[in-house]
């Protein structure tokens, strides 16, 4: 393990880089222009880690000579002079500048000094014997501080390929990605691109905007198909009467747009949910069969009664269970009436599917589309479980916009045999897909989006194709 010096690790930039440095095992050595200011926070840092660390506070001189590697984290109208108190203790030694030479007030116009960039100064003030190295300009503090994983990279510019590497290196521990950009000289880049992120959060209301590189290794392989699924987040809680597809519109609005041909997942609870598709058991009357099925499986009367007003037919019934053929044609457990997640303020409730599944599927699809102008997929998803196996899977109540099943029936293998048999139930792929993030339990996840899922196009059909008929069942 190294240890780090951070001249002005009192601050943004530099506590958050000590903190990440400590939680990586390093020994850290915060110098302040106060030592005791240096100590004390260097003890509450120490206070505040998860394990046992060796962080410590010192004053300028003494920090930068008590650790291997020095990180200046200074404001720029701090850096020649703090540079030229510090420079004794530096030689020899590689030193990490982030310095973007910056005054205040106008940080949104690029500001080079005259000798080029921060950098070069700073190799000039420390002399021949210390390695510069320029880092960490454009990875704004709080994203350091966050702890979490970071979309940024970092651009690494410096003369010493040593240096250089083990910078790059101590970079790649904190889980920070790095591009070693070239000679020192070339930090005036990365130093002014910091006036451009600042410009960037300011225009468009970013938080915290960094910059990432993208490409491909010259001669790697075509980048396989790529599906994702991502769920959207900070939908409200929904009531009756809500409009979800302009609270799905605007969330994805302020999250990223749908593109062409994703599939907005949605989970059938919300779509009930601002359907008014909530009964109060109290409002419920059970009749006679109402009353038997209670006996037979457990369930209150009040309950069994709307299990049987959704259902065409209750295919078994036993303690605790009841599989139904919805009135949709679903085959599902308790006609997929739901009690959980519903508040209970009014009494207890319980959930039914929407009134016409693929109706509201549509609908979605059509508000959405017609409000991002692009053609997108809807389906709704259910947890539903699955003949002789165990556990419940997403899958799809309702669609709108594509073919539920995929029939590659005709065409050829690897080998050129013809698929006699293959239909694909993308609609069910998909909800499965988009129920590994969207959330049952508290996670208040109602919807996703799926993208690269190969399927058919499709504006007419609803799911129904996806329900084998009833003649075709083999174990009547
Ligand atoms: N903040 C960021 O997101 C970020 C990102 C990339 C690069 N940078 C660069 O990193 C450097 C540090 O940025 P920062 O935001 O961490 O700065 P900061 O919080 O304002 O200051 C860092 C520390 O520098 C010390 N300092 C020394 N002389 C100073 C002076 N004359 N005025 C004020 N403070 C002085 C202070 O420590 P003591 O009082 O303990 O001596 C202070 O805690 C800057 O060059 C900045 O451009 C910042």
């Amino acid at each position: 393990m190294t240890s780090y010096s951070i001249i002005g690790g009192t601050g943004a930039l530099g506590a958050a880089l000590a903190r990440r440095l400590a939680d990586a095992g390093h020994t850290v050595i915060i110098g302040s222009r106060d030592a005791d200011k240096a100590a004390a926070f260097a003890a509450d840092m120490k206070a505040g880690l998860a394990a046992p660390a060796n962080v410590s506070g010192l004053g300028l001189v003494d920090a930068a000579a008590a650790g291997e590697i020095c990180v200046l984290t200074v404001p720029y109208v701090a850096h020649a002079d703090t540079l030229a108190q510090i420079r004794d203790a530096l030689q020899g030694k590689v030193v990490i500048d982030a310095t973007v030479p910056l005054k205040p007030p106008k940080v949104g116009t690029v500001q080079l000094p005259a000798a080029g960039c921060a950098a070069l100064e700073t190799a000039a003030i420390l002399g021949d014997n210390v390695r510069v190295v320029s880092a960490l300009q454009t990875i704004g503090a709080e994203k350091l501080a966050s702890g979490g994983p970071i979309d940024a990279d970092v651009l690494v510019a410096g003369d010493d390929a040593e240096a250089v590497e083990a910078v790059r290196a101590m970079l790649a521990a904190l889980g920070l990605r790095s591009w070693h950009v070239g000679p020192l000289a070339n930090a005036a880049a990365a130093e002014a691109m910091t006036s451009l992120l600042i410009q960037i959060n300011r225009r468009y209301k970013m938080e915290q905007a960094g910059v990432r590189i993208t490409g491909r290794p010259r001669g790697s392989p075509r980048p396989g198909p790529r599906l994702t699924v991502r769920a959207v987040p900070a939908l409200p809680l929904f009531g009756p009467g809500d409009d979800l597809a302009a609270a799905i519109a605007d969330a994805l609005a302020a999250d990223e747009p749908p593109r062409d041909g994703d599939v907005i997942v949605v989970a059938q609870k919300v779509v009930s949910k601002v359907e008014g598709r909530a009964v109060l058991l109290s409002g419920v009357a059970p009749g006679p069969e109402a009353r038997t099925l209670a006996e037979t499986t457990g369930k209150t009367a009040e309950v069994a009664q709307l299990i049987l007003a959704e259902s065409g037919e209750v295919m078994r019934a036993r303690d605790g269970v009841v599989i139904t053929r919805h009135r949709t044609g679903h085959v599902a457990a308790n006609a997929g009436i739901d009690t959980s997640n519903l508040s209970s303020e009014g009494g207890e409730a319980a959930l039914l599917w929407p009134l016409d599944p693929d109706a509201s599927a549509r609908a979605l699809r059509l508000a959405l589309e017609t409000r991002f102008g692009v053609s997108l997929a809807v389906v709704i998803s259910d947890s539903l479980g699955r003949a002789w196996r165990m556990g419940t899977t997403g899958a799809a109540i309702a669609s709108s916009g594509l073919k539920p099943l995929r029939d590659r029936r005709g065409e050829s293998d690897l080998f050129g045999r013809v698929l006699q048999a293959t239909i694909i139930g993308v609609a069910d792929e998909i909800a499965a897909a988009a129920s590994l993030i969207i959330g049952e339990a508290a996670e208040g996840l109602p919807v996703a989006v799926v993208s690269g899922a190969v399927y058919d196009r499709d504006e007419t059909v609803g799911i129904g194709d996806i329900l084998r008929a009833r003649h075709e069942d083999l174990f009547p």
